[in-house]
C-alpha cells in the first residue's frame, strides 16, 4: 500500500524533476494516465478528474499527501486524489456533529424522502457508478453493478424502516405506569470500509445509519478513493437540494492515521470497521477503551458442505460463483469445500471442468468471469498460499499459477485455483484473499460440521443437501457456528433483508438487514408515572 502513497514533497520533487529534463512536461505528463484518458466518460460523469480532493466536511479538500487510485488490469494511475490529514478529519468530525443536531430533529418519515432521493441518485447512476467499481477495485462489471444495485436495495430497505421502525410497550407492575423503548440516534457513525466492496458496506452503514437520524463520516479504502468520491459527489448534491447540511456525509480518504483518528475520537459514537481480524481486533479494543460501540466485519474462511444427498450439478454452479466470483476477493468467498467422500470424485471433476471455461481477463470486457486481483501484493500472498499449500502436502488439481504472459501480465491476474488437502492442514485455517478453493473429504455430516466450524472465522457457510433432517440439524444448536448459514445456495452473495456479519473472530458485528438498525441507536427504557401516586417496583414501601 505505501507505494501507492506518494508524499507532497516527493511528487513535488517528481515534478520538478521531470520540469528540469524538459520544457515542455507538465506535471501530469510525468506518468501515463491512460487509464483516465480511456474511461474519461464516465469518470468525468462522476465527478473525477485527474487531480481530486480528497475530503468532504461540506466543502471539497484536502491537506494529507496524494494517493494513485491504481488500474488492477494494468498497473497504471486511473487518477489522484490529496487525503485528508489528521486536522481534516477533525474538523469533519465537527462539522459532523454539528450537522446532526438539524438531522435529529427530522421526523423518521421525513428522513425516509431524504433516502429516497439518495436512492433514486444512485439508481440513475447505476451503470457508471458499477463500471467506475470495477475499473478500480477489479470485480467484473456485473459484480460492480450489483455492488451498486446493493446500496440502491438498502436505501429502498432503510425507506420502508423510516415507516415501520418501532419500539414496544412493555407491561408494568405498576398501576398507572407506561413503560415504553425508545430509539434515538446515536450521533455520528465512523465507517471504515475495505477495498473489495467499496460502495455497499460504506451503503449498508449509510443508509441505516441515516434513517435512525445519524450523521455519518467515511474513511475508505485507500485503495480505492475514487469510489468514495463519486458517492460523496452524489450524496452531497441530494443534501443540498434537500437544504440539509451537506457534511451529514462525510468523508476523509487517508492512510493509518485519520483511521486511527477516527477510531479514537470519542466524537464517533459508533465505529462500523470492515477489514482483517489483526486490525479489527485493535480498533474494537480502542473503540472499547472510550466506550464508543463499534460493529466489526472481519475475516471469513468460508466453507460449504456438500452431502451424498446434493444436487450435484447445482452445487458445482453454486461453488463456482462462491469460489471464483470476485476473483476470491469477497469476505464471503468459498475458501473450504467439504465433499463427502462417496460424492467427491464426482463432484470435483465437474469443478474442473466449470474452472476449465472461465475465462481470466478484463473485467470491463463481456464473457470475463475472473477480473485481476486488486493489488500486487495479493499476487504475492497468492504464490506464498500456493509454496504454504505444496510444502503441507496438498495437492493442486486445478489453476495454481500467476499469468504471467501476453497482455494480462501487466496486471495482477492469477488462475483460480482448485486443491486437495485435509482439514487438519495450515493452510485450511488462514484466510488468504484470493481464488484459491480447498477441497477436502468427509464420511459423517457431524464430522462435516466440525470441520466448518472448526476455525477461528465465523462469517458465512452453507450445505448443499436434499435432506430435511441435516438442513434444520444445520440450522440449529449442533450445527454451523457461523453468522450467515446458508441452504443449497453459495456462501456469498447475501441480501440486504438479512443482518450480515459473523461470529468468533469475524467480530461479531451485524450490517445492514434485519434489526440491526439498534445498533445506531440509544435505546431508552422510559417508565412514565401517570397514577398520582408513588408505588415502588418489586413491592417495596419507603418511608
Ligand atoms: C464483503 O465481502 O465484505 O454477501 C461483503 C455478499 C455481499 C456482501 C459482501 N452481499 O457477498
Amino acid at each position: 500500500m505505501a507505494s501507492r502513497i506518494l508524499n507532497r514533497s516527493s511528487l513535488l520533487a517528481a515534478t520538478n524533476a521531470a520540469l528540469k529534463t524538459s520544457k515542455v512536461l507538465k506535471p501530469t505528463t510525468i506518468r501515463s494516465l491512460s487509464t483516465y484518458d480511456k474511461h474519461k466518460d464516465v469518470l468525468e460523469a462522476l465527478g473525477i478528474s485527474k487531480q481530486n480532493k480528497g475530503v468532504f466536511d461540506g466543502e471539497w479538500k484536502g491537506s494529507g499527501s496524494v494517493m494513485q487510485s491504481i488500474n488492477p488490469v494494468n498497473n497504471e494511475v486511473i487518477a489522484e486524489v490529496t487525503t485528508g490529514s489528521v486536522q481534516d478529519m477533525d474538523t469533519a468530525l465537527d462539522k459532523v456533529v454539528e450537522a446532526q443536531k438539524i438531522w435529529r430533529e427530522y421526523t423518521i418519515p421525513q428522513r425516509g424522502q431524504v433516502l429516497l432521493a439518495m436512492r433514486n441518485a444512485l439508481a440513475a447512476n447505476l451503470q457508471p457508478l458499477g463500471k467506475l467499481v470495477a475499473l478500480e477495485m477489479g470485480k467484473i462489471l456485473p459484480e460492480g453493478v450489483g455492488e451498486v444495485q446493493e446500496y440502491v436495495d438498502v436505501l429502498d430497505y432503510a425507506l420502508g424502516l423510516s415507516r415501520s421502525m418501532s419500539g414496544s410497550f412493555i407491561p408494568s407492575e405498576r398501576p398507572g405506569h407506561a413503560m415504553i423503548e425508545t430509539w434515538n440516534p446515536l450521533g455520528v457513525t465512523g465507517v471504515i470500509s475495505a477495498f473489495n466492496f467499496p460502495v455497499a458496506v460504506y451503503g449498508w452503514n449509510q443508509a441505516i445509519a441515516f434513517v435512525t437520524g445519524n450523521g455519518v463520516i467515511w474513511k475508505p479504502s485507500p485503495t480505492t478513493p475514487l469510489c468514495s468520491l463519486a458517492i460523496t459527489t452524489l450524496l452531497e448534491k441530494v443534501l443540498r437540494e434537500q437544504n440539509l447540511p451537506p457534511s451529514l456525509c462525510s468523508l476523509v480518504t487517508g492512510g493509518t492515521e485519520v483511521g486511527h483518528k477516527l477510531v479514537t475520537d470519542k466524537r464517533a459514537n459508533l465505529i462500523s470497521f470492515t477489514g482483517s481480524t489483526a486490525v479489527g481486533k485493535k480498533v474494537g479494543i480502542t473503540v472499547q477503551e472510550r466506550f464508543g460501540k463499534h460493529i466489526l466485519e472481519l475475516g471469513g474462511n468460508n466453507a460449504i458442505i456438500v452431502t451424498e444427498d446434493a444436487d450435484i450439478e447445482m452445487a458445482s454452479r453454486a461453488i463456482l460463483f462462491a469460489a471464483v466470483g470476485t476473483a476470491g476477493q469477497r469476505c464471503t468467498t468459498a475458501r473450504r469445500l467439504i465433499v463427502q467422500e462417496s460424492v467427491y470424485d464426482k463432484l470435483v471433476g465437474k469443478l474442473k471442468e466449470a474452472y476449465k471455461q472461465v475465462k481470466v481477463g478484463d473485467p470491463l470486457d463481456q464473457g470475463i468471469l475472473c477480473g485481476p486481483l486488486h493489488t500486487k501484493s495479493a499476487v504475492e500472498a497468492y504464490e506464498k498460499a500456493l509454496k504454504d499449500i505444496k510444502a503441507q502436502g496438498g495437492d493442486i488439481l486445478y489453476g495454481g499459477a500467476v499469468i504471467k504472459d501476453g497482455e494480462l501480465a501487466k496486471g495482477n491476474f492469477v488462475m483460480p485455483t482448485l486443491t486437495s488437502v485435509t482439514a487438519d492442514m495450515d493452510v485450511v485455517k488462514n484466510e488468504v484473499f484470493v481464488p484459491i478453493l480447498h477441497t477436502m473429504k468427509y464420511k459423517t455430516f457431524d464430522e462435516a460440521i466440525h470441520m466448518n466450524n472448526n476455525v477461528a472465522q465465523g462469517l458465512s457457510s452453507s450445505v448443499f443437501t436434499s435432506d430435511p433432517a441435516k438442513i434444520f440439524k444445520w440450522i440449529g444448536p449442533a450445527g454451523s457456528d457461523c453468522g450467515i448459514i446458508n441452504v443449497n445456495i453459495p456462501t456469498n452473495g447475501a441480501e440486504i433483508g438479512g443482518a450480515f456479519g459473523g461470529e468468533k473472530e469475524t467480530g461479531g458485528g451485524r450490517e445492514s438487514g434485519s434489526d440491526s438498525w439498534k445498533q445506531y441507536c440509544r435505546r431508552g427504557t422510559c417508565t412514565i408515572n401517570y397514577s398520582g401516586q408513588l408505588p415502588l417496583a418489586q413491592g417495596i414501601n419507603f418511608g
